[in-house]
């Protein structure tokens, strides 16, 4: 490599920043994507992100799911560039029944932005978003929303994301009043006043201050606002967290922002810190050392196959993470558990649900492959070394059907389509033990049982029915024989696609039973 494609490849990554916004459905991720997004002159006219939302639903039947639940499955990436930055926001599904998937699509962000409702305060998607992101040690962004509605006190939501997140966090804005009280906010790192003006509190005017306690906040906000702000600051300065780069970027610190996405306040500002303080892409780990992303090799691993997002071509796309190197269209790679070499021809990126073929992308960019069927999640390609990126976590499914076919002459068919959506990451299977052969399947959202079921029938003609059951835990067992008759009382013994030993059990009480009792085994939470 020449040392001006070096250079170039260097100032591609410095560049990028690739990020998921994460939060609980409602707290407004759509409405602070839009802005996002026009910022960057991805999109001209608020409404368009719910536009195509909403034309998604008028014109693609891929998914009759996403009509009928009015819900987004499909998680595509935007790209917009913003000062000189190339920002990748990768979307994820942001219903309630999200699925593995949410969660594979996280390990593809070198940081993420958590969303939270100033009156919801932390809900249980984003707790469960949060974790994956946490154990990743990536660095977390807050935005608290809807600061023109009464929500909780400031001080109260700091305290619940360290309580129920164990994060500590530094604002680096506060509010200057709430919901009908809003002026707008004191940018703590910049001292200075940022208000909102006019009735839609549209215009945003910014004044210079020389701290807290300058007269033009008083003449601005108002005797009791005022006071009420030195008095916060004052409390924050004393016994707040100080702003710790270091801990900002292990994950360990969160920086608060706090705002309004919908009338558009504090989302500029926002952007702006973020992006200065947001990672560039970094080294990622493989089974054979560390991958830098200046590495003249190109490298990327699948982290989520799309079945059917046309539905006239009824292809097949694998959503690549560049982790090094310069991608070129037409470059041949290696394919490194199949062993072979392929060509890269239809590479495509994505702005919501429009594709564009592209010509190169660099480490931080998400690209979508044409997969005739060849990729599995978690396959890495490779330029030069044979790399397995260790990125891909497995979860432990929290909700078990039983399934059956309806039509015993379809078997074949029902095998096939078991087979490979399992192995595509889709669902995950079990055998029942003994002499009555029942399956069940393994999800962390119950969407997964949906789109399973619609796959089935639409991909390999096959009606299925899927029986709820009461089971909440897998627990994989290892380190010594198991009795299935210890298992019996809320509980079962399975076996998972490898033969290994899994206990399901209805509740936690159960478990803990059964842990007591057999304390020579261990009880993994996924799979050895
Ligand atoms: P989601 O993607 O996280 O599910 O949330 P979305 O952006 O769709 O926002 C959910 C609702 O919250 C929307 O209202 C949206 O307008 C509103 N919202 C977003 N940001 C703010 C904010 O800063 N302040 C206030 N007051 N509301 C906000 P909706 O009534 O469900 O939809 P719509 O009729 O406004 O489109």
């Amino acid at each position: 490599m020449s040392d001006k494609t070096k250079d170039e490849l260097r100032q591609e990554v410095e560049k990028r920043r690739t990020f998921a916004i994460i939060s609980h459905p409602d707290a407004g991720k759509t409405t602070l994507t839009e802005k996002l997004l026009l910022y960057g002159g991805a999109i001209h006219i608020a409404g368009s992100v719910k536009a195509r939302k909403a034309a998604r639903h008028a014109t693609s039947d891929w998914m009759e799911i996403e009509k009928q639940r009015g819900i987004s499955v499909t998680s595509s990436v935007m790209q917009f560039q913003y000062e000189g930055k190339q920002v990748n926001i990768l979307d994820t599904p942001g219903h309630q029944d999200f699925s593995e998937d949410t969660y594979r699509t996280l390990t593809a962000a070198d940081s993420a932005v958590m969303l939270i409702d100033v009156a919801k305060g932390v809900e249980a998607q984003t707790i469960k978003l949060f974790q994956v992101c946490s154990k990743r040690g990536i660095p977390i962004f807050t935005f608290i929303n809807k600061l023109d509605r009464e929500g909780q006190n400031p001080f109260e939501l700091l305290e619940e994301i360290e309580r129920v997140l164990g994060i500590r966090s530094v604002p680096m804005n506060w509010p200057i009043g709430m919901g009908r009280e809003l002026c707008g906010v004191f940018d703590r790192m910049k001292n200075q006043v940022e208000l909102f003006q006019g009735k839609d509190h549209s215009t945003i005017e910014v004044r210079k201050t020389e701290d807290y306690h300058d007269p033009i906040i008083r003449e601005m906000a108002g005797d009791y606002l005022a006071e009420q702000l030195a008095n916060d600051l004052e409390l924050l300065d004393v016994a707040g967290d100080a702003f710790d780069y270091e801990k900002v970027r292990t994950g360990q610190l969160t920086p608060v922002f706090f705002g309004s996405a919908v009338n558009n306040f504090g989302v500029q500002t926002f952007l702006e810190n973020f992006l200065e303080l947001a990672p560039k892409p970094t080294e990622r780990q493989t089974t054979d050392g560390t991958v830098d992303p200046n590495d003249e090799k190109f490298t990327g691993y699948v982290f989520k196959i799309q079945a059917n997002m046309n539905p006239a071509h009824r292809d097949r796309i694998a959503f690549l993470r560049i982790c090094s190197g310069k991608f070129q269209r037409g470059m041949s790679v290696k394919h490194v558990r199949a062993g072979k070499d392929i060509k890269l021809s239809q590479p495509q990126q994505f702005l919501a649900q429009d594709r564009d073929i592209v010509e190169t992308a660099y480490p931080g960019d998400i690209i979508g492959l044409f997969d005739p069927g060849i990729f599995r999640i978690g396959d890495s390609l490779s330029e030069g070394k044979e790399v397995v990126f260790n990125e891909l976590p497995t979860f432990s499914p929290e909700i078990f059907s039983k399934v059956s076919i309806k039509n015993a002459l379809k078997q074949k068919q029902y095998l096939k389509g078991l087979d490979q959506l399992t192995e595509e990451g889709m669902v995950q299977v079990f055998q029942s033990i003994g002499a009555f052969e029942e399956t069940y399947l393994g999800v962390v959202g119950q969407l997964q049982f949906e789109v399973f079921e619609y796959r089935m029938k639409n991909e390999y003609g096959v009606d299925i029915q899927l029986f709820r059951t009461q089971f909440q835990f897998a627990r994989w067992i290892v380190g010594g024989k198991v009795d299935p008759s210890k298992f019996r009382i809320n509980s079962t013994l399975v076996k998972d696609k490898n033969d290994i030993p899994v206990a399901l059990f209805e509740n936690e009480y159960a478990m803990r039973t059964a842990m007591e009792r057999m304390p020579d085994l261990q009880f993994l939470e996924v799979a050895p």
